[in-house]
Parts: structure tokens; C-alpha cells; sequence
């Protein structure tokens, strides 16, 4: 089975971070979004995607065209706008084809395998399956209401939710659904909606069908969510200790890559340090990711995304973002942290 894996859209709810780089290219853990999603297709069996990209997305093309570990068979497709998740069907027609295809939004997480849902909609041969779990702020999503196995009513983004279920954004489609794409007229916010395709396919007696998450999922479209989805993503890490660690008690898991250098820290795991690092005299986690090329001193850092090549030095920090190459300097740990968010190549000296 092909699938459909959304990287377009303007990720304005991230900015500044994707000011630099596409929101699928944001570091989780020790690697990007992406790649977290490329595991999960490939885990399910998956060897065929079309990507679809936006007008800052051609890093995701030079990115997968120099690392595709997966043995992926890409093929990009450009959405210049960000005309709706049904929008990318459309576009998307020629290259899907007649067959059932996985469409998969590219902010996504999903903790629990996809393999047995891609055999369940082999076998069952419904025209759409779709993930859903229940939420407590079902304003912010698409909501199902069900009836039995069946799916009877779908809307997004509804003022006045009839359900607490959202509307995950990983769908399995069968080809009705280019039929559906074609019937809808743009919403009010100006997107061809894939809900609004959806809901074509329940009132054309077409099978929908769901099935209830059990593990986490997360919509990594907002900074919170982004380090929450981080946190997740550090709980399932393993220890995998590359680098040098010297004179450094460590608590937890902690994965140090290559060529990085801990000295005189208090690792409270999980904790992630990516490669070529220097890192000394801090406390460092929980919940904590740092991407390649560091420099940190004499800090203390907890629940947060530190990007490549930032350097930071005698700060306390917890729920930040810091993004590349940002320098950030102050007097000491402290007891009270500061909570940071610096797009690229900011400075700052507190
Ligand atoms: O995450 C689940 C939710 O995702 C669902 O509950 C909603 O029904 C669904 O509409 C969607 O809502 P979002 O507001 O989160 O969608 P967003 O605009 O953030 O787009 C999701 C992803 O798709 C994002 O990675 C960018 C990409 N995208 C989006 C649009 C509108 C495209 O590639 N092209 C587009 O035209």
C-alpha cells in the first residue's frame, strides 16, 4: 500500500522555528518528526510515499535523498498553497492511482503499530478507516460521532463538539475517496477539508469504519505539544551511550552520540545529546533533547529542545525551545528557570 504523507502547510503555529525549516524537519528526540513517521511506515510494512511539500519544503527532499535507511520509494508532489488536507488528494490522484492508499499527516505521532489496522482494512474493505481517540478539547480537532463499528457523522473543527472523539490524522482511504474530494466546495476558512470529503462518503452510503487508539498520540502542532510529543518520544529511548562521559553521575536512560563529551554533570534521564557535543558542569533532564554540535556549561536543563549548534552557558532553563545556533548566557544556575523560545541565531544575556 502507498501513502500519502502531508509535509506542506506553513507550520505558523511553530513559528519562529519553522521560519527555517519545515515543521516535518523539527527535531524529536534524536531525530526529526519525519523520520519518527518514516519508522512508522516502514514498521507497518510500507515501502512506497508520496510526499507532499509546501514552498519551504525542499530541505525534506535533499534530506531523504541523502538518508533513506527505510529503502523508501519517494516521490515529492509541491502544494504551493496550503488549499486543505483534501487538496493534497487532488493533487496527489495520478500517483496514488486505484488502489487504497494510508494518508498520513506529517505532525503526527502514534505510539502503537499501524501493521494490524493495515490488515484489518485489507481484509474488511471498507472506504475509509479512520484513527480516532477521545479528548478533552475536541474543539481543536475533527470529531467522529459512531454508531456501533460504524462512523456517522464527521465535522472539524466544530464550535459545539457531539462527541469528545478527534479525529487522529492518519486515515486509510479507498479510491471512493477521489470521487469525494472532487464533490466538496472549499470550507469558510478556504480549505478543501478531508472531513468535509469524509462526511460525501457517510452520505453516499459509504463504509466508514474507526478504530480506537489505545496508546499516545500526538498532533505536534503547537510548541506545547511539541515537547510533550518530545517527552514521549525520550520515554521509549534506549540507553546508547556513543560519546565520552566522564565524572558524571547518570540516572535514567541518557543516548550520547558520537564524538560528545559529558564532564562533571547529573543526568536525570531520559536525556538525548546529539553528536559532537560539549557539555560540562550541569544538570541535564529530565525530558531533555540536544541536537548535534552543543556547547552547554554550567547549566540546568529540564523539558526542553535544544537545537545544533547553540551554545548556552550559566542558565537555568525548563519548557524551552532554543533553535540553531542560538547563544544564550547568564549568570549561574539558579533556582528559578526561565522558560525560552529563540528561532534560529537569536542571542540573548540574561
Ligand atoms: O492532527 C489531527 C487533526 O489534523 C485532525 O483532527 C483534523 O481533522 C485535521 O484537519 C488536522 O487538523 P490541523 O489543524 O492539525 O491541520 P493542519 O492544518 O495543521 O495540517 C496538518 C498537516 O498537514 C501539517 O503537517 C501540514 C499538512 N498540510 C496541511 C494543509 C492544510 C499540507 O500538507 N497541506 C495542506 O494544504
Amino acid at each position: 500500500m502507498k501513502a500519502l504523507l502531508l509535509c506542506g502547510g506553513e507550520g505558523t503555529r511553530l513559528r519562529p522555528f519553522t521560519y527555517t525549516q519545515p515543521k516535518a524537519l523539527l527535531p524529536l528526540g534524536h531525530q526529526p518528526i519525519l523520520f519518527h513517521i518514516l519508522d512508522t511506515l516502514a514498521g507497518a510494512g510500507l515501502r512506497e510515499a508520496a510526499i507532499i511539500i509546501g514552498p519551504n519544503g525542499e530541505p525534506i527532499v535533499t534530506l531523504l535523498r541523502q538518508t533513506n535507511r527505510w529503502d523508501f520509494r519517494f516521490t515529492f508532489i509541491p502544494q504551493p498553497q496550503p488549499l486543505g488536507l483534501a487538496h493534497t488528494v487532488l493533487i496527489a490522484r495520478e500517483v496514488l492511482g486505484d488502489e487504497p492508499f494510508l494518508m498520513y499527516l506529517g505532525d503526527n505521532l502514534l505510539e502503537e503499530p499501524l501493521r494490524p489496522l493495515l490488515d484489518r482494512f485489507t481484509q474488511e474493505k471498507p472506504d475509509a478507516l479512520l484513527l480516532l481517540r477521545p479528548v478533552k478539547n475536541p474543539r481543536h480537532f475533527g470529531v467522529a460521532r459512531i454508531d456501533g463499528s460504524r462512523v456517522i457523522r464527521v465535522e472539524e473543527k466544530p464550535a459545539q463538539p457531539t462527541s469528545n472523539l478527534a479525529l487522529a490524522g492518519i486515515y486509510l482511504f479507498s479510491p471512493a475517496i477521489h470521487q469525494a474530494v472532487r464533490a466538496i466546495k472549499p470550507s469558510r476558512r478556504g480549505e478543501l477539508e478531508i472531513t468535509d470529503a469524509i462526511q460525501w462518503l457517510i452520505e453516499s452510503r459509504k463504509t466508514v469504519t474507526y478504530h480506537l487508539i489505545t496508546g499516545w498520540w500526538k498532533d505536534t502542532g503547537t510548541v506545547d505539544d511539541l515537547l510533550t510529543a518530545n517527552q514521549y518520544v525520550l520515554k521509549k529511548m534506549a540507553s546508547a551511550v556513543h560519546g565520552e562521559v566522564k565524572k558524571t553521575q547518570v540516572n535514567g536512560v541518557l543516548a550520547v552520540k558520537k564524538g560528545a563529551l559529558l564532564k562533571n554533570c547529573l543526568v536525570k534521564g531520559p536525556v538525548s545529546i546529539g553528536a559532537g557535543c560539549r557539555i560540562s558542569g550541569s544538570v541535564l533532564g529530565p525530558y531533555l533533547s540536544v541536537g548535534d554540535g552543543v556547547e552547554i556549561t554550567n547549566c540546568c536543563l529540564s523539558r526542553s529542545l535544544v537545537f545544533p549548534n547553540a551554545q548556552l552557558k550559566g542558565v537555568t532553563l525548563t519548557d524551552s525551545i532554543l533553535g540553531e545556533r542560538v547563544r544564550v548566557s547568564g549568570a549561574g544556575r539558579k533556582e528559578k528557570a526561565y522558560s525560552l523560545l529563540i528561532g534560529a541565531d537569536g542571542i540573548l544575556n540574561l
